[in-house]
């Protein structure tokens, strides 16, 4: 059987039962059809996102079931362990658990067409984000113009767009909350630290805690950013020195997760030594683990002495691997695409992801982002790189951190981001990371085991033009008829011996999914 992955001739075809539109590619003016392969989630109960989730002893906890369909629904859960309750009507599961261990429940959940359910893993121990985080940052679209109302419409927006029934949770400021000492913007302005030390925002900021329970009320859950250096990146009043009393604040305005940075700290520590590299992380980490709440620990120091060896065991849940992504707003696609840059040159990283510590390769660039010029515009990825850049992150079991403008996304950017069998790679619960198989010039195959048995595999074509690209069963490790499966129009393809081949657009991909089937 042959197909092609978006074909030019089938396009007319294609037209008719798919939304579209067009647009240009920034570096060839070439234009490329924007064609929506993910299918629209049905009216029947559907539960989505993350099958394991890791708390600590003693921890407020929070999940909120993600189910697509239609509302009202109704919510249960089997074998909730002690300490536990979940809201009947909004699937929010809130409580503490004392005693660790594993408890396996189930997820149950009724609307007017019918009733499904779904195993759920609750770890109580001492790890956290068992799976790669799922959320939205600000920093890509709003970088230093991010407000307190920005956030709540955030957070309104992971809701009513859907996002939230496909898994995602988090809801994260980055920089530019905190003081920012003679700041020609009076907003900016006022007292960095309260007469104890405690961390303050700034005037965009005015109740932290108001904020958090904004987004708490919805059953997600908030982040927060900053560096251990004096100042963070955009020049605003950061930690060092005042760890301890940060995290204080930190715990007590309720954020769930921490996103450490490393701007300024090579003025007062050290980075050409690993001791030195590390010494920041293993004390923000210390501190953290005293706590009485669970705070996720983003490392963000692009990779220095190959944070992807010790990042886990300094205490941090996932940590950038490489400069950021979206510095250069033109420059994404080549920092995608081109050699000397992480995403798809680095490949020994999966040595070291896994649960409780991820590879960040930075944020998903999809929709609407800053084009650093003080406004927002399309990201300059083409429909075909945007969908390299979700599936990669899939196969590298990479966090699903969107970072564009979560209240304006078309159904396309929509369709990116909530696509449940995506999704459902890149949180398998085994947490093996994908890596590459083989590599014929630009034609890449990089695959993923998953805990059914099965293996995801990523089609990639880096190069300049269409071209056909081979999984050879051989380079895949496995051997006999293989049942298929096109993961992103959540379609089986057919049985296949050996190979399976299809036609991948420039800069494009095809992933698939593969079941041995009985010989
Ligand atoms: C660094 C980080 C970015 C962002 C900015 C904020 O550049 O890598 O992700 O947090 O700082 O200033």
């Amino acid at each position: 059987m042959k197909r092609k992955h978006i074909f030019p001739a089938a396009l007319l075809a294609i037209l008719l039962i798919v939304s579209f539109a067009y647009t240009s590619d920034p570096q060839t003016g070439a234009s490329e059809p924007k064609i929506i392969l993910t299918p629209k989630p049905g009216p029947a109960p559907k539960i989505n996102g993350t099958k394991i989730f890791g708390v600590r002893p003693g921890s407020p906890f929070l999940f909120t079931i993600p189910v697509t369909g239609l509302r009202p629904m109704k919510y249960e859960v089997l074998n909730l362990p002690n300490g536990l309750t979940c809201n009947p009507d909004n699937g929010q599961i809130t409580g503490i658990i004392e005693t660790p261990g594993e408890y396996n429940t189930t997820f149950k959940v009724t609307n007017k067409l019918g009733t499904t359910q779904r195993k759920f893993k609750i770890v109580c121990g001492n790890t956290l984000a068992l799976t790669p985080h799922m959320g939205w940052n600000s920093w890509y679209v709003w970088e230093n113009h991010v407000t307190d109302k920005i956030m709540r419409d955030a957070a309104d927006a992971m809701v009513t767009s859907g996002m939230m029934d496909h898994g995602y949770m988090y809801v994260n400021i980055d920089d530019c909350w905190s003081v920012k000492p003679a700041s020609k913007d009076s907003t900016l302005l006022g007292e960095p630290r309260d007469k104890n030390g405690m961390i303050n925002s700034n005037k965009r900021f005015p109740d932290m805690k108001s904020l958090t329970d904004y987004i708490h009320a919805k059953g997600l859950k908030a982040g927060i950013y900053t560096s251990p250096g004096p100042f963070t990146c955009a020049g605003h009043v950061s930690a060092y020195g005042f760890e301890e009393q940060d995290i204080a604040r930190y715990v007590n305005w309720g954020y769930d997760f921490l996103k450490y940075d490393w701007c300024s700290y090579s003025n007062v520590g050290r980075r050409d030594t690993l001791p030195g590299l590390q010494k920041p992380y293993i004390l923000v980490s210390t501190i953290l683990n005293k706590q009485k709440r669970d705070i996720v620990l983003n490392l963000c120091q692009y990779g220095m002495g190959d944070v992807w060896k010790w990042g886990k065991k300094v205490g941090g849940n996932s940590w950038r691997t490489a400069d950021d992504l979206g510095g250069s707003f033109q420059g994404i696609g080549t920092a995608l695409f081109r050699d000397g840059f992480d995403v798809f040159t680095k490949d020994s990283l999966h040595l070291y992801g896994g649960p409780g510590g991820w590879n960040d390769p930075d944020y998903l660039l999809l929709g609407y982002l800053s084009n650093w010029k003080g406004q927002t515009a399309p990201t300059p990825l083409t429909p075909n790189e945007q969908y390299t850049q979700v599936s990669l992150w899939s196969i590298q079991s990479a966090p699903f951190i969107f970072s564009g403008d979560i209240t304006r996304m078309d159904d396309f950017t929509l369709g990116l981001l909530t696509n449940d069998e995506i999704i459902e790679v890149d949180q398998d619960p085994m947490g093996k990371p994908g890596y590459r198989v083989s590599k014929e010039g630009d034609l890449e195959v990089w695959i993923r085991h998953l805990e059914d048995g099965s293996i995801a595999a990523g089609l990639f074509n880096r190069g300049e033009n269409e071209a056909k690209i081979t999984a050879k069963w051989s380079d895949l490790g496995i051997s006999g008829k293989q049942r298929v499966r096109d993961i992103w129009r959540q379609k089986d393809i057919g049985n296949f011996n050996e190979s399976y081949s299809e036609k991948v657009s420039r800069h494009g991909v095809l992933m698939i999914r593969l079941w041995p089937l009985a010989k």
